[in-house]
């Protein structure tokens, strides 16, 4: 929730921008942190969820590790102060050029998603005289109940290893002289809110993998089980932070069983993404025109879907707020809230009750600190939004500041 003062600040800068509140991620990741160390969780930030420089280093400052999808995020996490022996490297996809990257850096883990996979990083490695940390991506067949294009555990999805190819990935493993295996790694999907059911599964299944891979001599020191904590997008000041404690409670529980005959127990690693970063962002945009259609009416932004793709996407619900009218005094009205590109996708929100709205008016759209500002694109030659900061709004520069509507 803003003050008057504070909007009264923001009216005076051009929109649309990604606002980033910085003590609200602070309380997040003091919460994270403090629930990781209660219950034995070793974090790794997933930077494809957000990757803003000063929420990087912030992170990083915090002791958290990476969880990176590409060379390049490889190479920013280690810009931003994260320490290659914390940093995990992912993805079904990974070029020569993106592991021999990750490779020299000595980092954390590759974690290989197919065998063809783990045989192209073992012969690299031996190119390159060294050894690379490799975690294996086990695909468990489990269902997320989340969107169909943010589940990944399932038998259909590209992601991990499947259990078919057990047998040959441990005599495979065996035989990789430039490998040195760290463990498993899981992840079955985003925004799941389903969190004891699925977690628990997971957890099962992880049992079960090391336990079957231990009997063959390949004993895991580590296991990853991913990210995919979701959040409260209806009403995020209601539940501002996750509830980590909840997830990493559940995750313990699920692995205290583990057993791997007469081998230490592997350290437990998570990748939140969203849960971390969500809400301390908002998408600020400024109403430019009402327009009464047929039966509708519809408030027109300046911010559009290639600002934030998620509701054109994923049909997914963000909470839009009107800034502006919290200094007035009116009426409430039903409005559909819609952005300026040409595609009947681009939408915010179909019949929202909102206060009365004109031009001009600042409406924030919520909880977009994740899968925001990294999923935009120029579409329509449009400028990106940049980052203003809660904390530091008098540091906005000149070039930023509002010109006034006519
Ligand atoms: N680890 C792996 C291997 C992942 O693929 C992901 C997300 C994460 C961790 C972090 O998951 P999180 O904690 O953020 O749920 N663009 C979509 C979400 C895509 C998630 C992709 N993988 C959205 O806007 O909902």
């Amino acid at each position: 929730m803003l003050d008057i003062n504070t909007i009264a600040e923001l009216e005076k800068i051009r929109t649309p921008f990604y606002l980033y509140d910085m003590e609200l991620l602070r309380k997040t990741v003091d919460e994270a942190v403090l629930m990781a160390g209660r219950y034995g969780m070793e974090v790794h930030y997933a930077v494809k969820a957000n990757s803003d420089s000063r929420i990087l280093r912030y992170i990083a400052g915090r002791g958290l590790g990476a969880d990176c999808v590409s060379g390049n995020e490889v190479m920013f996490a280690l810009g931003c102060g994260f320490p290659a022996e914390k940093i995990a490297f992912a993805g079904v996809g990974k070029t020569d050029m993106e592991i021999e990257t990750a490779v020299s850096h000595g980092i954390f883990s590759l974690t290989c998603e197919s065998l063809q996979e783990i045989q192209v990083v073992d012969s690299i490695a031996g190119r390159m005289g060294v050894r690379a940390n490799v975690m294996v991506r086990i695909n468990p067949n489990i269902d997320a109940h989340t969107h169909k294009y943010i589940t990944t555990g399932l038998d259909e999805n590209k992601f991990g290893i499947p259990e078919h190819e057990f047998d040959a990935l441990a005599g495979l493993l065996s035989g990789c002289a430039n490998i040195n295996f760290k463990g498993f790694h899981f992840h079955v999907g985003s925004q799941i809110l389903d969190v004891g059911e699925v977690y628990s599964l997971e957890c099962e299944r992880a049992r079960a993998v090391v336990a079957f891979f231990a009997e063959k001599g390949l004993h895991a020191t580590n296991i990853d089980l991913g990210g995919g904590l979701g959040i409260d997008y209806r009403d995020p000041d209601a539940h501002p932070v996750p509830d980590f404690e909840a997830w990493f409670r559940t995750l313990q529980e699920g692995m205290s069983s583990i057993s791997q005959e007469g081998c230490v127990r592997p350290s437990v690693h998570v990748e939140p993404g969203r849960s971390l970063v969500a809400q301390c962002g908002s998408l600020i945009t400024r109403v430019l025109y009402v327009k009464y259609g047929v039966n509708k009416t519809f408030l027109i932004t300046d911010a559009g879907m290639n600002d934030l793709i998620r509701p054109a996407l994923y049909g997914a619900y963000h909470k839009v707020e009107n800034l502006s009218a919290s200094a007035r005094d009116c009426g409430m009205k039903t409005y559909d809230v819609v952005g300026p590109v040409c595609e009947s996708s681009d939408v915010w929100g179909e019949d929202r009750p909102l206060p009365e709205s004109v031009r001009g008016d600042l409406l924030a759209i919520r909880s977009a600190g994740a899968y925001g500002q990294v999923m935009a694109s120029r579409y329509n030659l449009r400028d990106f939004a940049p980052s203003v900061y809660l904390d530091r709004l008098c540091e906005v520069p000149d070039s930023m500041k509002m010109v006034k509507l006519a």
